[in-house]
């Protein structure tokens, strides 16, 4: 891990996941309003290959501030969620008590999923951006696995790989969506970024990022060798967040490369089973 302590890198991902919370509960990206209102913050696709969730125990990796966990409980789900982000967790509390919806959430590393959210999940859910922030997938693969009862699955829903290798600084259609940077790039990869996502007129304070880029190959054979079956792994040309200058909405819920641009996969997602 180029010679850094990965708690020390752990901490300043953190500090920035905290310093985010207020500007994305306060944002139009994340329609806290419409969820209070009775919206689901879940996109068409992930409702569509998760199927049924209810009476459901689920769990939900990296919830953020809980908009997914709630919304998986108001269609019945017995959910929990996970983040390791105190503030997204108090924040998530918060929403769960003014909605009156019920789940519990718990502060926890992705690492320490099974010893503090438990085991007997029918469903472990994780989407969005999720991955990059974990540096050892094969932790993550078995802490999955671990939590889930013997017939449970995985779902998954994620940025393409692939968008990590296009250029992100160029504002032409031509350049943007050519690559630019290495598909097979060794982790942590340091940014400094102090653009908010969601927000982009908000400079962060805690600009600097550590990241972990995990190709499709490495995702599958950590879930593989974890003791899960995969069920499906699909490549989609959409993706909830414009990652790529240029990309334009395709609907409400997605962005899509710009007219010319060639049409490459954006995101995944990908269901896998116990035995
Ligand atoms: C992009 S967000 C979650 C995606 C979710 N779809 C969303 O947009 O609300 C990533 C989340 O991962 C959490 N996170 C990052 N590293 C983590 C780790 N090692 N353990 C647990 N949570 C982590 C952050 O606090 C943040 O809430």
């Amino acid at each position: 891990m180029s010679g850094k302590n990965p708690d020390d890198l752990l901490a300043a991902n953190l500090a920035r996941w905290e310093e985010q919370v207020d500007i994305h509960v306060g944002s139009g990206f994340y329609r806290v309003k419409e969820f209070k209102a009775g919206e689901t913050s879940l996109d068409p696709l992930i409702l569509a290959e998760i199927g049924d969730v209810a009476g459901k125990r689920l769990l939900h990796l990296q919830c953020h501030f809980g908009l997914d966990t709630l919304s998986f409980a108001r269609l019945g789900a017995v959910a929990t969620g996970l983040d390791f982000s105190p503030k997204a967790i108090a924040e998530a509390r918060k929403l769960a008590a003014e909605t009156g919806l019920d789940a519990r959430f718990v502060e926890a590393r992705v690492d320490e999923a099974t010893a503090k959210a438990g085991t007997g999940y029918d469903i472990v859910f994780s989407s969005w951006g999720v991955l990059m922030w974990l540096p050892d997938l094969e932790v993550w693969a078995r802490n999955i696995a671990a939590c889930l009862k013997p017939g449970g699955f995985f779902y998954l829903a994620e940025g393409h790989p692939l968008l990590w290798t296009l250029d992100d600084e160029e504002a032409t259609v031509e350049k943007n969506f050519r690559i630019v940077r290495s598909y097979f790039l060794e982790g942590p990869q340091q940014w400094d970024n102090a653009r908010d996502y969601a927000e982009p007129e908000v400079t962060l304070t805690h600009f600097r990022s550590n990241e972990w880029q995990h190709t499709l190959g490495e995702v599958v054979t950590v879930l593989a060798a974890a003791g899960l079956r995969i069920e499906f792994l699909h490549e989609h040309d959409r993706l909830v967040w414009p990652a790529v200058p240029g990309m334009t909405r395709a609907d409400t819920h997605y962005f899509r490369a710009p007219e010319g641009a060639p049409r490459l996969p954006l995101s995944y997602s990908l269901k896998a089973r116990r035995e």
